[in-house]
């Protein structure tokens, strides 16, 4: 584990936009994406356009020597993910070496390409946990969502192999205008394949998501429906399904606290090793970020420039700097703020206190009253 005083000592010239001097605690948790490669094509994936080919992937070694490195960092769970980690030939050795040292292991798939028997080993080895990705519960939709012909059946049966293999699963929901009505059957697959917890979250505009933003952004309607039917089911299913709920940015109140504030306690390893404070940081084109190939994690967590930029609260401009849920949200998602307004530093345009806040809302207005919203443009390696 790096030190207090090591970590001091890193973070002595530490300094965010506005030139404070900042200290970070050591982070909790690690986005490792060890691959953009996928066998399903959603629209709303929030990997970036560019995606890596095989050949750009850090090499085994190079994993290790980050889990290794995280380890010592303090992070205590790390989340394999991708694309999909799944077509990583190298992912039992780093499942067996994230369990040798006692860090929490998730693998984040989209479970068409596993058997029961890869799921059992992998449990064998020291996994800890599975998330598996549902488009829709309808096949037909599925097939569409994914551009994969029998994801849903695929998805169904490895679900149960998860559960045959001793492995706590939950289940993603990602939703957005083609599948929102679907909330009550997503909350039912859930139950009926014995999750422990499902995360019905709204899209977030980022990546492909983004380009697909009219082919994806729901009604108000739609998302008050969906709002009411996750209320009443988290109530209801109380100790029996977690259900966690991300609603839809566009018509909040107030913004999500994305990352749960920039570099304060997650942080995300791009398939060739590119060290971001959040999934999505590489939009900032206004920023560079650094690598583990050339820095270790320790330096790059407490003392890169990218990392210390939105750290603390100093940085922040009006309406945010005088608001008292500063410290609840962190005015927003920086990556949202650039998207939207150009500038990184500016409050998330999901805040109702945004001067931008009208826009976004009327944006999601018309797109989603479009009757004939355009076709998906799906994610694949090489389209840009
Ligand atoms: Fe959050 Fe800033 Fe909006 Fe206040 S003004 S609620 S801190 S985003
Ligand atoms: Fe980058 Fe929110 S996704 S800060």
């Amino acid at each position: 584990m790096v030190g207090q005083a090591a970590a001091e000592d890193l973070s002595r010239d530490a300094r965010n936009e506005a030139g404070e001097n900042v200290r970070a605690g050591p982070p909790l948790g690690m986005l490792a994406e060890l691959t953009h490669r996928c066998p399903l094509q959603c629209p709303y994936c929030s990997n970036p356009l560019r995606l890596l080919k095989a050949g750009d992937e850090l090499e085994t070694g190079d994993w290790l020597r980050v889990f290794d490195q995280a380890a010592e960092l303090g992070v205590l769970q790390i989340h394999l993910s991708g694309g999909e980690p799944t077509l990583r030939s190298d992912l039992d050795q780093f499942v067996e070496r994230l369990a040798a040292h006692g860090v929490y292991s998730n693998l984040i798939t989209a479970g068409v390409n596993l058997s029961a028997d890869k799921i059992k080993k992998l449990a064998g080895l020291g996994l800890d946990h599975v998330q598996l990705s549902v488009q829709s519960v309808r096949r037909e939709n599925a097939d569409r969502i994914t551009n994969y012909k029998g994801a849903l059946a695929r998805k169904r049966a490895f679900a149960g192999w998860v559960i045959e293999a001793g492995l706590p699963l939950t289940i993603n929901a990602v939703t957005h205008r083609n599948n929102i009505d679907e909330t009550e059957a997503f909350i039912q697959f859930a139950l009926d394949a014995g999750a422990q917890r499902i995360e019905v979250a709204n899209t977030q505009y980022y990546g492909w998501a983004a380009v697909n933003r009219a082919a994806l952004m729901p009604g108000y309607e739609q998302c008050l429906r969906q709002a009411d039917i996750v209320g009443a089911a988290q109530r209801k299913l109380t100790g029996i399904l977690n259900i966690d709920y991300v609603p839809t940015d566009y018509y909040a109140k107030y913004p999500k606290p994305c990352m749960g504030g920039w570099a304060n306690d997650v942080f995300n390893v791009t398939p060739n090793g590119q060290v971001l404070p959040c999934h999505a940081a590489e939009s900032l084109t206004d920023m560079e970020f650094e690598n583990v190939r050339e820095r270790p994690l320790a330096e790059i967590w407490y003392a890169s420039k990218s990392f210390n930029r939105f750290r603390g609260a100093g940085w922040m401009p009006e309406p945010c700097r005088s608001c008292e849920r500063k410290h609840v949200d962190f005015g927003g998602c920086r990556c949202q703020a650039f998207a939207m307004t150009g500038d990184a530093r500016a409050t998330d345009p999901a805040c109702s206190l945004s001067p931008h806040h009208h826009a976004m809302e009327s944006l999601a207005g018309n797109l989603s009253s479009s009757n004939a919203p355009p076709a998906f443009e799906y994610r694949r390696i090489g389209r840009y």
